[in-house]
Order: structure tokens, then C-alpha cells, then sequence
């Protein structure tokens, strides 16, 4: 059976986002939490938040992210986490972004196999919790996947999942489906698939395309990203649910209950106005005119006006979805 996993969007896919979004839309049944960093105490502050609270969260289905180079960092991130009642963490290997790769943090530590032997050989010797990682295929080159390969195959990571792109691209091309295959067969670690899922018919070709021979292994798990932000019915319509009731009006009680949630919340603060900018910056794309969506959203500067900006976009504007 095809499992789907919702990607980590720093900024997008909170607390608050996850929620609603479980509570609107079916198909999905792992997620992550965008990553945390600075975890330099037993008492975490980012950690007392209900970004990673169990009474706001599900422990079962949420995995949290951690992205640092530091073995007792995410030792003590792990110790917090099952204190919490989660049952594994992941480590973000694929951060493409410089402010991060530059410090051979995320991405950027892809180039420095020994150096995660290093770090792995101490979260190993007393992690106890599922330990996971998230990576791409390279910073600067795709061939870096395989000596970091070599280092992943001596411990025990209770999954790998892997975007095939390198940190240099950021987003830019095409996801290299023909290198995930070729380093598929080497790969002891159940192997997840993440990259330009966008639609039932990309999921088709891509798990097709990866699961012809399975003589040099398969996946059954994918993460999606973009495709959900922008069209949240995709894993229901990957997996088959039957559609329950009009997609715009879902789509319409969904943009509206994660406004209130979300600022319900953050006490009313501003910053949901950025928050929901950037998901319709995905969700624009579930309408047949996606740059007047954009001209509308983008210049909503007050609260009160983004209701009036969603009425009027659910009343004008068609859904291609
Ligand atoms: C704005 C933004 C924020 C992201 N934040 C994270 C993050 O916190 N952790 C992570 O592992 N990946 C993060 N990602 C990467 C996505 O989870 C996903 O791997 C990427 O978009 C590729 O999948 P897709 O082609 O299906 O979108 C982020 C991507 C974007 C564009």
C-alpha cells in the first residue's frame, strides 16, 4: 500500500496548518515539523511550544526535524522529544538554502561524508528513538550521494528520504529520477521518495517510472510538497478516496478555518497575514487565473481585510483542480 507523507515547509506547514489541514483533507499519514534549531538546553525553549506541544499535536503521525551538525544537539533534541511521547526525529540533510549550506549545515553537508560518520557515530551510540534523515543528492554534485551512501548503510535509520536534486539548484530543473533509481539498489534504509509530485498523473509516472524493476529494489512511500500546498485534494485523489462534497466550497472552508486557527493562535498577530500570503503563493495555482489571485492577495496589508479578499475570490475566480 502507496504511504504519503506531507514535507516539512518552514513558515507554512505549523502547528496550526497541520491541524486544519487534518481535519479538511484525507490521503496523508506521516508528517514532519519544519525544522528547529538551537536546542541548547535540557528545557528547550522552542521546544515548550505548541509547535511540538502532544496536547496540539498527534505524536504518532508527527515526526520533528532537527537541522544541525552537532551529535549531543540532536541527542538532546531527541532525549526532549521522547520525553514529549514522540517515537523518532529526523535530521534535515537537504536545507539548498546558503545562509545554511555555506555553514555545511543541511545541503551543505552533503560534500562531508566523514564528517557525518562522525556525527552519527555518536547520536547512534545512545539515540533511543527512530532516527531518520532527510537529504538531497548533493550540494555541489549529484555523485556526492554515493559515498554518503556508504556512511547511511552503517547505521540503523529507520528511513531515508531522498529529493533528487542538488543544494546548488535549489528548485530550479527537474527532479533527477534517473539518479534516484540508480542509487535505489544500494540504499539499506527504507527509502522515501520526495520531488515534483504535483498531480495524480506526475505520481503515476514517477511511481512507475521507480517501481518497473523490482529486482533493484522499490518505494512505497512518498512525500509530497509543493503539489499538496497547492492543490491540498492530491493525496486523497493519489489514493482514491472518493471526493466528499464541492472542492471549491472544501477549499474555501479551508483557507478561511486556517486564517481563524491560525490566528487564534499567534493572539491576533500580523505575522498570519505573511503566513497565509505564502500559502496562497502555492494555492494560486489551483485557480484558472493565478496571477489575478496573486495581484489580490499580495495586497492585502490589514487582518481585516483577508476575508474580504477570500469572499471575493471564492465568488470570482474558478477552481482547475
Ligand atoms: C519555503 C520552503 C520551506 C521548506 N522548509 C523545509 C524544512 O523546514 N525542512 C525540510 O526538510 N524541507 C523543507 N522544504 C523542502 C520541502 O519539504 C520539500 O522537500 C521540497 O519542496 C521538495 O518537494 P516538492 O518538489 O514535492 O515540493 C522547504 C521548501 C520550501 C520551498
Amino acid at each position: 500500500m502507496t504511504k504519503l507523507s506531507l514535507g516539512p515547509f518552514q513558515g507554512i506547514t505549523d502547528a496550526p496548518f497541520r491541524n486544519v489541514f487534518k481535519q479538511h483533507f484525507g490521503g496523508i499519514d506521516k508528517y514532519y515539523t519544519p525544522f528547529f534549531t538551537g536546542i541548547q538546553k535540557d528545557h528547550a525553549k522552542n521546544l515548550q511550544t505548541e509547535e511540538i506541544d502532544p496536547s496540539c499535536n498527534d505524536v504518532e503521525t508527527l515526526t520533528p526535524q532537527i537541522l544541525s551538525t552537532d551529535a549531543e544537539e540532536i541527542l538532546r533534541f531527541a532525549t526532549q522529544c521522547k520525553q514529549l511521547g514522540y517515537k523518532a526525529i529526523n535530521l534535515n540533510m537537504g536545507c539548498p538554502f546558503p545562509r545554511v549550506a555555506n555553514k555545511k549545515r543541511g545541503s551543505g553537508l552533503l560534500p562531508y561524508p566523514e564528517k557525518v560518520n562522525e556525527i552519527f557515530g555518536r547520536v547512534f551510540e545512545s539515540i533511543d528513538v527512530d532516527f531518520s534523515v532527510k537529504c538531497r543528492l548533493g550540494y555541489f554534485n549529484p555523485d556526492e550521494i554515493f559515498p554518503m551512501i556508504e556512511v547511511f548503510n552503517r547505521y540503523p535509520l529507520s528511513e531515508l528520504i531522498i529529493h533528487p536534486r542538488i543544494g546548488k539548484q535549489l528548485y530550479k530543473g527537474e527532479a533527477d529520477l534517473e539518479k534516484f533509481k540508480e542509487i535505489m539498489p544500494l540504499i539499506k534504509a527504507p527509502l522515501v521518495y520526495n520531488g515534483d509530485i504535483v498531480s495524480v498523473e506526475s505520481f503515476v509516472r514517477i511511481n512507475k517510472s521507480l517501481n518497473c524493476d523490482t529486482s533493484t529494489g522499490s518505494v512505497d512511500e512518498f512525500m509530497l510538497g509543493r503539489g499538496l500546498l497547492a492543490n491540498p485534494f492530491l493525496a486523497e485523489e493519489i489514493k482514491g478516496i472518493e471526493a466528499q462534497g464541492d472542492k471549491k466550497t472544501r477549499l474555501h472552508a479551508y483557507a478561511i478555518a486556517l486564517y481563524e486557527n491560525r490566528l487564534r493562535h499567534a493572539g491576533g498577530s500580523p505575522k498570519v497575514l505573511g503566513r497565509m500570503k505564502e500559502l496562497w503563493s502555492y494555492m494560486m495555482n489551483s485557480f484558472d487565473d493565478p496571477q489575478n489571485i496573486w495581484r489580490k492577495i499580495k495586497k492585502i496589508n490589514a487582518l481585516k481585510d483577508y476575508k474580504n479578499a477570500v469572499e471575493e475570490i471564492f465568488r470570482e475566480m474558478d477552481i482547475v483542480i
